[in-house]
């Protein structure tokens, strides 16, 4: 995790640096439930991951990504990033209890892609973002539980445009 440049007192960058953290700890939790091969256990630790990592991806891209996007010195990082979001649900929707390497590789591509935001975007956007884009993003960047996320998992019943799409109908 980066801790050089203070990128993470920046209030929403400091935001989605705590939320990673709780990511991966329920991660570890998924990891034991799919080794116990108990399916309830599976579901219950799933949905817990997807109520975490669905507002989460949505927040980064309603306002930091959005913003950051604007300069096309990082636009395409940023694609990159926003298809990652698209596959980790895939990857978490995939998984089925008992199956230790699906998890595997779900839990390697989501650290990838913290360690991608944490120590690469996260860095260059205190750099590069100036005063009014960091008001933009402040201002764009839906709160952790202001409702966003039972918006996005309601939404999803009929909309088939994203990660959590896919999660929320297995979680369902
Ligand atoms: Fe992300
Ligand atoms: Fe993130």
């Amino acid at each position: 995790m980066c801790s050089y440049c203070g990128c993470d007192s920046i209030e929403v960058i400091g935001r989605f640096m705590a939320e990673h953290v709780e990511i991966i700890n329920a991660t570890g939790v998924l990891r034991a439930a799919v080794h116990s091969g108990d399916p309830g256990a599976l579901a219950s630790a799933r949905g817990v991951v997807a109520e975490l990592l669905w507002p989460h991806t949505v927040a980064e891209e309603a306002g930091l990504f959005r913003v950051m996007a604007q300069d096309e010195v990082y636009a395409g990082h940023i694609a990159t990033l926003c298809g990652e979001h698209v596959t980790l649900g895939d990857l978490l929707a995939a998984l089925t209890p008992g199956d230790d390497a699906a998890m595997m590789t779900f839990e390697d591509a989501l650290r990838d892609h913290i360690d991608k935001e944490d120590n690469g975007l996260f860095p260059a956007a205190a750099i590069a973002l100036d005063g009014p884009q960091w008001i933009e993003v402040h201002a764009t960047t839906p709160h952790s539980h202001d409702g966003g996320a039972p918006h996005v998992h309601a939404a999803a019943t009929d909309h088939d445009h994203h990660g959590p799409g896919a999660v929320a109908r297995v979680t369902a």
